[in-house]
């Protein structure tokens, strides 16, 4: 019996959130399918679509890293076989290692007959990010597994909250080729922010899901503002602050960094300006001569 799951991109912090908010994707994502194996041991049989780039050692692979998690919580000594078919680029900012993740635990949650709830995958799911990018951050993970909106109100222990999604709102990624490691664009972060930027920041993540919860989404758009992350990490991205600029006028609601970078993330109100805000990005990057893709 072999089961496959599938598990969408995610945009993480949404620019006022760090570390605490994320949103789930349509359509784009990873799949993974999981068997039994007699031979008692997990281990990822193949990957699909990485070229060549992600381990297979159990001990490093996050699909193998949260399906041991959840087997030690069973307290099972289950073999598994894994193979992974990535559909997201990597080191992209889009949740590719979450997503995997959270497909490698709804595909065993199955397997094994549905031992946890979705909420309870979460936590697995956290310990293959730390082996991802060295911290066990859920904004990712959490809206990958839950999907929609999830709020990370704390991590210990683990409260999260899943939020509204206003109708009709629309997303477009920009990816624009570069790689950057979520451990690298972790490391330009400040150590401290001043009590005015926490403030700002608070402003911004209250009214951010008051908007949810109201659908108002000229409130959502004022809300899509970050201090403490994009500052440093923008200057890792060309074309950022370009792009910003060139979706003022088409009545898109704001853009941000898509977690750690490079991609980034414009919502908007329907589909025709979220695919005009594609058509502008294009631009953009061929004016600085960067390849991009635009989903
Ligand atoms: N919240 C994390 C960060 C997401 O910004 O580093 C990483 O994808």
């Amino acid at each position: 019996q072999s089961v496959t799951a599938f598990a969408p991109a995610t945009v993480a912090n949404v620019s006022c959130g760090f570390d605490i908010l994320g949103f789930a994707i349509d359509r784009l994502g990873d799949k993974v399918s999981v068997s039994f194996n007699q031979e008692g041991i997990l281990r990822v049989t193949g990957i699909e679509g990485d070229e060549g780039k992600l381990p297979l050692e159990p001990e490093k692979n996050t699909c193998s890293v949260a399906i041991q998690a959840m087997l030690n919580k069973l307290g099972s000594k289950q073999g598994i076989d894994i193979f992974l078919e990535k559909g997201l680029p990597l080191g992209s900012g889009m949740g590719s290692s979450a997503a995997s993740a959270a497909a490698a635990l709804e595909a065993a949650n199955v397997l094994l007959g549905n031992p946890f709830t979705k909420e309870e995958l979460v936590p697995f799911a956290m310990e293959s990010e730390r082996i991802a990018c060295g911290s066990a951050h859920a904004d990712n993970v959490a809206p990958s597994i839950l999907g929609g909106f999830v709020l990370i109100r704390d991590y210990d222990p683990l409260d999260m909250v899943k939020l509204p999604v206003p109708e009709g709102i629309f997303c477009t990624l920009v990816h624009p080729h570069i790689e950057l490691k979520t451990s690298d664009s972790r490391s330009v972060l400040r150590k401290q922010i001043s009590l005015k930027e926490s403030v700002m920041q608070s402003g911004n993540i209250a009214g951010f899901i008051a908007a949810l919860y109201k659908s108002d989404l000229a409130l959502l758009s004022r809300s899509l503002k970050d201090v403490i992350a994009e500052p440093s990490r923008a200057l890792l991205i060309p074309g950022f602050y370009e792009l910003r600029d060139a979706i003022k006028s088409i009545g898109s609601l704001g853009s941000g960094i898509s977690g750690s970078g490079p991609t980034i993330f414009v919502l908007s109100p329907n589909g025709d300006i979220a695919h005009e805000a594609g058509e502008k990005a294009k631009e953009v990057f061929q004016k600085i001569g960067l390849g991009v893709d635009v989903y």
